[in-house]
């Protein structure tokens, strides 16, 4: 090689391009491999993820703060490391805007040696709207740029438990489906509009949960583009009333249309949950119709609540339903909920939500 080219690209080296911050300069590689079951993990922040479960991880999406320490042993897994995407849908109707959205994400993915994007749009659109089409193309464009730029990269979306128009999320789905790798399925929040009895009720009933699959399966998407996403949280209730059947009837606050929502509850993370269940009025009780647990407390003011969350009994059925439907993965919103402390209880609960992933 010429001296002056030599030059140059050690220049393009230095200035071009951040330096690799892992050990090994092959781990800032995009992760190229493909395997057959996806473990998809959200992860919010902090350093829990050192003790997630490294064998069955294959994607990690990154919605905290950029972490190349992160990267690093996620690459030393094998697994991938995706971005977020969000923008508000009315900027990229216009198209020289989409244009500049993407081409900046892709440069922000190269700069810190991720392998894709998530993107998580959770706006009301119109079928038929401006939205609507440029949501679509902006998911069309995304994933050929990355495919392009970043050869192995992936593309996701991230989808309401049921295509039908949930919170007024009217999408084309069929397209988005076909123009991205895969759809991650939120089959959680499945309470945000209540149109009957205004009560607590499960986070993710398993027959709901599932007849959205079945839902989507009949549009035609192909099983093995659709990852499905399981709650490592619940929601906490405060009853207005607790029925002699154990009923609890929540306060009614309205969304998207709608006059009973879980907007009532609080999100709670697994690991409160757990604690909170050994000081509870009831235990640990069973729901057989919504196959979920659930349980009543007392706070300090003489508040009865009633919290519906997730278990490895609950996420299990679900997970054995994944297999049989032929479906892409796993994945859970998100990872860092658990208690990794090294208390032993903990530490057993821990290994048994991520080991509730596989089925059983
Ligand atoms: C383009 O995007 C910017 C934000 O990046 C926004 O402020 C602006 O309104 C958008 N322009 C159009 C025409 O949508
Ligand atoms: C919601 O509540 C308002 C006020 O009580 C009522 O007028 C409306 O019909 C309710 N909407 C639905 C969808 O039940
Ligand atoms: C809760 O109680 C169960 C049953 O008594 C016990 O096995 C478990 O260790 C307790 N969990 C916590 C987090 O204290
Ligand atoms: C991680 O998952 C693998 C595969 O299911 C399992 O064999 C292993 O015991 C798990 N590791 C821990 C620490 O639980």
């Amino acid at each position: 090689m010429p001296r002056f080219l030599l030059f140059f690209s050690a220049i393009l080296v230095v200035c071009g391009t951040n330096p690799c911050p892992c050990e090994r300069p092959e781990l800032c590689l995009p992760i190229r491999a493909q395997r057959d079951f996806e473990v998809f993990v959200f992860d919010v922040g902090g350093k829990t993820w050192k003790s997630y479960n490294w064998t069955i991880v294959t994607t990690v999406a990154t919605f905290g703060k950029y972490d190349a320490d992160l990267m690093c042993f996620a690459h030393f897994h094998g697994a991938r490391v995706v971005l977020k995407g969000d923008v508000p849908l009315s900027y990229i109707v216009d198209r020289d805007n989409r244009t500049a959205w993407i081409a900046e994400k892709v440069q922000l993915a190269k700069s810190q040696f991720m392998d894709g994007i998530n993107i998580d749009i959770e706006q009301a659109v119109d079928k038929g709207s401006p939205e609507y089409y440029a949501l679509t193309d902006l998911v069309k464009e995304t994933t050929e740029a990355f495919h392009r730029e970043i050869p192995g990269s992936q593309v996701s979306f991230d989808v309401a438990w049921s295509p039908k128009c949930i919170d007024k999320r009217c999408y084309d789905y069929v397209t988005i489906a076909e123009s991205c790798d895969l759809l991650f399925v939120m089959s959680y929040d499945e309470q945000s509009q209540i149109t009957g009895d205004c009560i607590a009720m499960a986070n993710a009933p398993l027959p709901q949960t599932l007849n959205g699959y079945d839902e989507y399966l009949n549009l035609k998407i192909d099983s093995k583009k659709l990852v499905m996403g399981v709650p490592w949280y619940g929601y906490d209730y405060p009853c207005l009333s607790l029925s002699q059947k154990g009923i609890c009837s929540i306060p009614k606050v309205p969304f998207r249309g709608v006059n009973c929502s879980d907007a009532a509850g609080t999100q709670k993370p697994y690991k409160w949950i757990m604690k909170q269940v050994n000081s509870s009025l009831s235990g640990r009780l069973w729901d057989s119709e919504q196959q979920a647990p659930y349980f009543n407390y007392k706070d300090q003011e003489g508040q009865i609540h009633q919290v519906w969350y997730d278990d490895p009994q609950s996420i299990c059925s679900k997970a054995n339903s994944v297999t049989s439907k032929g479906l892409r993965g796993i994945g859970m919103w998100n990872g860092n909920i658990l208690d990794y402390s090294d208390e032993p209880v903990a530490r057993q609960q821990t290994a048994m939500m991520w080991n509730a992933l596989l089925g059983c």
